[in-house]
């Protein structure tokens, strides 16, 4: 139970850590290690339906939310759990910062470090950008999204909304849906969802299929039907209209018709819940009716995702304090 005087990060034992320094993916974290995020997460959810939304867990913590690359519900999503854990939160976006005057990543970091930051939460559209930043500032690093690599707490809030619908992972099918190719939110729930017993298959056109991804643990497809037979929760990815140039399939109209969710979709598989983690292009990955359908829990994502973002700055403050 999170109470209104909430222990503060220098005062936690052992068992409310992750005993890990940074968050850079959810690659090697084990079951425990998800299932604690993921109660955490449970507890500050409580604190988001108060009248008061705050707790003095983060007071006197400073958290630079440093954004290199666009994002609408990640850095929203960071703030408002910085402020509800009482953080002191500052904002950075690439754009009108002295990176647009050739600055690098490394000394950006270095020279906001000085200014005497405990956490930093990058995005960055390098992958391994997160990792880098570890060798370069003192600060606890969380990762926002690097590039194809990992998108940690989007799989996080994924497996969160996936647990409010169903008893258990054991079991459970999930099939993700695009272009696993170039997606960090792919990897981040293969992993996540491996290690608590999910069966996850991955489902796109051949180009946007990675070679050997079944290594990750997955079964592959390109047929659509083949991924939603029998699948509890499908996750759609967004197509990355950028990317159109490359040629990685023939049309958008293409890839709605072999690849995207309708509501004859809903209608076949009469249990099937619908995930996205947004942006969606309506009419390409998902029907417009299917985004707006009861089944589509997008919304849900969204709101779990500050709960989820408080348990992780949470269990990671413990190594602000332990310095
Ligand atoms: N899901 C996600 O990462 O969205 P944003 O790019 O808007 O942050």
């Amino acid at each position: 139970m999170i109470s209104e005087e909430t222990t503060m990060v220098a005062e936690r034992d052992d068992d409310t850590t992750l005993r890990r320094r940074h968050m850079l993916g959810l690659a090697d974290y084990d079951r425990d290690e998800i299932e604690l995020v993921l109660s955490t997460a449970r507890e500050f959810r409580e604190v988001l339906h108060r009248p008061i939304k705050r707790v003095p867990t983060l007071r006197d913590v400073t958290v630079v939310n440093l954004f290199f690359e666009s994002s609408t519900r990640t850095r929203i999503s960071f703030e408002l759990a910085e402020k509800r854990l009482s953080a002191d939160t500052v904002n950075f976006s690439a754009s009108g910062s002295s990176v647009s005057k050739g600055e690098t990543l490394k000394d950006t970091a270095r020279n906001i470090e000085a200014m005497k930051i405990d956490m930093v939460v990058i995005r960055h559209r390098s992958p391994g950008a997160a990792q880098f930043l570890t060798s370069c500032v003192e600060a606890v690093v969380i990762n926002a999204g690097d590039g194809a690599h990992e998108h940690p707490t989007q799989g996080l809030l994924d497996m969160l909304t996936m647990s409010d619908l169903f008893e258990s992972f054991e079991g459970l099918n999930v099939s993700i849906i695009g272009d696993i190719a170039h997606s960090r939110v792919a990897r981040s729930n293969i992993f996540g969802l491996n290690a608590l017993g999910a069966n996850v298959t991955v489902c796109g056109p051949q180009t946007m299929l990675p070679r050997g991804i079944e290594q990750l643990g997955v079964r592959a497809t390109n047929r659509l039907d083949e991924a939603l037979e029998g699948c509890d929760v499908a996750m759609a990815l967004r197509i990355q209209l950028e990317r159109q140039g490359v040629g990685l399939f023939p049309s958008l109209r293409e890839y709605h018709t072999r690849f995207g969710i309708g509501l004859q979709h809903l209608e076949r598989y009469k249990d099937l819940i619908i995930m996205h983690p947004g942006p969606v292009n309506r009419g390409v990955e998902l029907a417009s009716e299917v985004v707006d359908h009861e089944r589509a829990v997008i919304l849900n994502q969204v709101t779990n995702g500050v709960a989820v973002r408080m348990a992780v700055l949470y269990l990671l403050a413990a190594g602000v304090r332990s310095e």
